[in-house]
């Protein structure tokens, strides 16, 4: 397709899709429910939503599953092109659930994609291919969310903790989600409340439709998915990656490159030899600038220790080189360190580190659920401005990525969504010379 604003083509495309879905009668209309503010709409599926594989640059998947008896029951097809979405078809039979693995697709480049179901036909969404390893895409943008912990409007029903909040917190950063339309949406970890909750992992596909449809997902799990589900088979039911992680772990640890960003997707706490391994794979690949991803802190800093870094992941951080920030969540706040090496900061600099800054910059990401911890005051911490609000309040982070740079830009909204907080945080990593 022509080069054109990616908004304005998801505007197109689901302007036509609504057009569409009008012109096919009352089975396909996303009637749906209102709950506080979030709709949840009814469609007869789930999907379709792209996930990655090993190599973005010339497959990637597609997964999508029928909701009710009729489209559990049909086959369809999935189109997709360059040029329009009807350039190439892959029909498939019907089935439980279904993940099209899209072959020799052109690198660096956009795609738009239609998928029939039965009766139910989507909209025209988009995706967008990796460069070839070792290149940097123009522009990729990243959604990252920690902390999600979607609830279905079961749980509100049946007024569970929490449940009404989850719904009213979502409605304030929706908008804002969708305008920022991410070719990548960072999930990590307690993407759902309980894991074994099928209910809440079908109601973040609805609410998340058209984000999920149009970015790749990119997700680990976290304790609120692996401490109720505990074999992961339901989180991987949903979120299969490349089977690239250690032996014992091919469902919730694994990586991938996209665009010279080598993406390090870890299982709390998997380090070693693997770990080791892994940093040097990315780079074999083509990765400049590794982003590493777990649930739970790293780096302990708030406390000035290395909680997991004692069990050597910080330290191979800091021998391997190249891991320049290291992502996580869990305790529902928003801090970051100035770069660390060694446990010490390696500059004072706190918006824009050079190409050869060393050390690993650690950041706590805000959570989508309840955020309700103040950063804390300490030699480490890099905030460029704090939130200042009282109470609790929700974010998430947008990072855009150039061939120059890593943009880190962190958002919240106040217990009460009357406003978008101006940026919380933001920083920029310079990459190296291509
Ligand atoms: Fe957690």
């Amino acid at each position: 397709m022509p080069i054109v604003d990616r908004r304005s083509f998801l505007m197109t495309g689901l302007a036509a899709g609504a057009l569409t879905l009008l012109n096919r009668g009352r089975s396909c209309l996303a009637e749906g429910k209102e709950v506080l503010g979030v709709k949840v709409d009814d469609l007869p599926l789930l999907g379709p939503y792209l996930l990655p594989t090993d190599a973005p640059h010339e497959r990637l998947n597609i997964a999508f599953r029928g909701t009710d008896e009729k489209t559990l029951k049909a086959g369809g097809v999935l189109s997709y092109g360059l040029k329009t979405a009807g350039e190439q078809e892959v029909p498939f039979a019907a089935a439980d659930k279904h993940v099209l693995e899209l072959k020799d697709l052109a690198a660096d480049a956009e795609y738009q994609y239609r998928l029939k179901l039965g009766d139910y036909q989507s909209p025209v969404y988009r995706f967008r291919t990796s460069p070839k390893p070792g290149t940097r895409a123009a522009k990729t943008k990243a959604g990252v969310f920690f902390d999600f912990h979607c609830h279905s409007p079961a749980d509100v029903d049946a007024q569970e903790k929490g449940a009404e909040s989850f719904f009213k917190r979502y409605s304030y950063a929706m908008e804002d989600i969708k305008k920022f339309a991410p070719d990548l949406l960072i999930m990590g970890g307690d993407i759902v409340e309980e894991g074994t909750r099928r209910a809440e992992y079908d109601t973040f596909f609805r609410i998340m439709r058209d984000v999920a449809a149009n970015a790749i997902i990119v997700p680990i799990p976290g304790n609120h998915e692996w401490s109720y589900d505990k074999n992961l088979s339901v989180y991987a039911d949903y979120f299969p990656v490349p089977k690239n992680g250690p032996d014992a772990d091919k469902i919730a640890t694994w990586s991938f490159n996209y665009g010279g960003i080598g993406w390090q997707m870890r299982k709390t706490a998997t380090g070693g030899e693997w770990l080791k391994r892994n940093i040097q794979k990315l780079k074999d690949g083509g990765a400049d600038t590794i982003v590493d991803v777990q649930h739970h802190q790293v780096y302990q800093w708030a406390e000035k220790s290395t909680d997991l870094g004692v069990k050597g992941v910080c330290d191979l951080f800091d021998s391997e080189g190249g891991v320049r920030l290291s992502l996580f969540g869990h305790r529902h706040i928003h801090q970051r360190s100035l770069p660390l090496r060694g446990g010490k900061a390696t500059t004072q600099e706190k918006s824009e580190y050079p190409a050869e800054t060393k050390g690993t910059i650690y950041m706590q990401s805000p959570s989508m659920w309840y955020q309700y911890t103040k950063p804390l005051e300490n030699a480490l911490i890099a905030h460029n401005g704090k939130p200042s609000f009282a109470g609790s309040y929700t974010g998430y982070g947008e990072m855009t990525i150039t061939p120059d740079a890593v943009l880190s830009e962190t958002y919240a909204y106040d217990g009460k969504g009357t406003a978008r907080h101006d940026r919380m945080d933001q920083f920029k990593l310079m990459r190296p010379k291509a």
